[in-house]
């Protein structure tokens, strides 16, 4: 299925060499934010949230007010048609033939995709459910650029709620391409890192290793990215508190720590890392978020800047074969293609909205 604009919806959809152009363009607009002050002067971009957010959202518009142009949108869907049962075909189909860049976050895996497919402006995923969360990665890509000095050969810890925390499926997926790097998960076994995750960092040629203990395993680590549990995500308020507290980054873990560890995290924290780790000049989750401007500035002018336009569903329909996942947007929104592709073998299928296979 054709679309007339670029989305971002995945970064795998785009070759890693677009990605470190738009991460060197963050990098300049850092260092000369003037010069950028005019590029977007005219240029309308709509926020739609259905979903809490204060980082994505406030620093999308900051981003879009410092490029010259104009933000309209909601942060509280129960305030706009939505509320009345208005679909994501329609609500995409008014409002991106009013702005010229769409924002959109929303509960349901596969939400944004499905919202490329109908948008009459390029869509930018602002993180769909437990999935995916490309903006935060180039936020945390910039940052490891502007911290590390590198992309590569980095031992990456990445600890808490493996398994809903779509910030660290969008990293993984996009850091196993570049050389060298190795996983470190840290989780309880309920909340390990999706099986899909872990192939493909293993078919980039990456590697990983699973771990209950943090204290174990920090003093090898490069980079420490910390997580939320994601309590939203979670069936019952039980299982939330069974996995609550289990990590918490305090001043003495940081001792173990290398001298020039780095700590990431996506934020909001809730109790993962204790306010006296701030202080530690390895704490960079306060600057990393402050880099989500460049980063999204960046993005947003890399996007209004292609031609062309993109392929929103490349794989097949397969007469009565649905989604098994429940949180998938194709089981919310009835007259979405169901569409389909092959995962490795001819065996396996892949939801193309939230990447759920199913054997067939
Ligand atoms: C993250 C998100 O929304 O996925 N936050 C963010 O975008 N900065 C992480 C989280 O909510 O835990």
């Amino acid at each position: 299925m054709q679309s007339e604009y670029q989305h971002l919806i995945d970064l795998s959809d785009y070759p890693v060499s677009w990605w470190t152009k738009l991460i060197d363009l963050g990098v300049e607009i850092k260092n000369d934010p003037p010069k950028y002050a005019h590029q977007c002067d005219g240029k309308i971009m709509a926020t739609l949230f259905y979903e809490p957010s204060t980082r994505t959202q406030m620093s999308f518009q900051t981003a879009m007010l410092r490029l010259g142009g104009r933000i309209i949108g909601f942060d509280n869907p129960a305030n706009s048609s939505v509320a009345k049962g208005e679909t994501i075909k329609d609500t995409t189909k008014i409002v991106s033939s009013y702005a010229d860049i769409l924002v959109m976050r929303h509960p349901v895996a596969g939400a944004a995709k499905a919202a490329s497919i109908s948008a009459d402006c390029p869509v930018i995923n602002a993180g769909d459910g437990g999935h995916l969360h490309p903006t935060q990665t180039l936020t945390d890509l910039l940052t490891l650029k502007i911290e590390k000095n590198t992309l590569c050969g980095l031992t990456i810890g990445l600890c808490g709620d493996l398994i809903n925390g779509r910030t660290v499926h969008s990293l993984c997926k996009a850091l196993s391409m570049f050389e060298g790097n190795r996983f470190i998960f840290i989780s309880t076994p309920e909340l390990r890192m999706p099986a899909y995750i872990k192939d493909i960092i293993t078919a980039n040629g990456s590697t990983f290793e699973e771990v209950d203990a943090l204290d174990e395993v920090i003093g090898s680590l490069d980079v420490l990215y910390m997580t939320r549990i994601q309590q939203e995500r979670f069936a019952s308020v039980e299982e939330y508190l069974a996995q609550k507290n289990t990590y918490v980054l305090d001043r003495k873990k940081m001792l173990l720590a290398k001298k020039d560890m780095i700590v990431l995290h996506p934020l909001p924290r809730v109790d993962e890392i204790k306010v006296e780790v701030d202080d530690d000049s390895r704490a960079m989750y306060f600057t990393q978020a402050k880099y989500g401007v460049y980063a999204r500035m960046a993005l947003i002018l890399t996007i209004l800047g292609e031609q062309g336009g993109s392929e929103t569903l490349k794989g097949k329909v397969y007469s009565g074969v649905r989604c098994d996942n429940p949180k998938c947007i194709t089981n919310h929104e009835e007259y979405l293609p169901k569409s389909f592709r092959f995962s490795g073998d001819e065996t396996l299928l892949e939801c193309e909205y939230c990447d759920e296979r199913k054997l067939i």
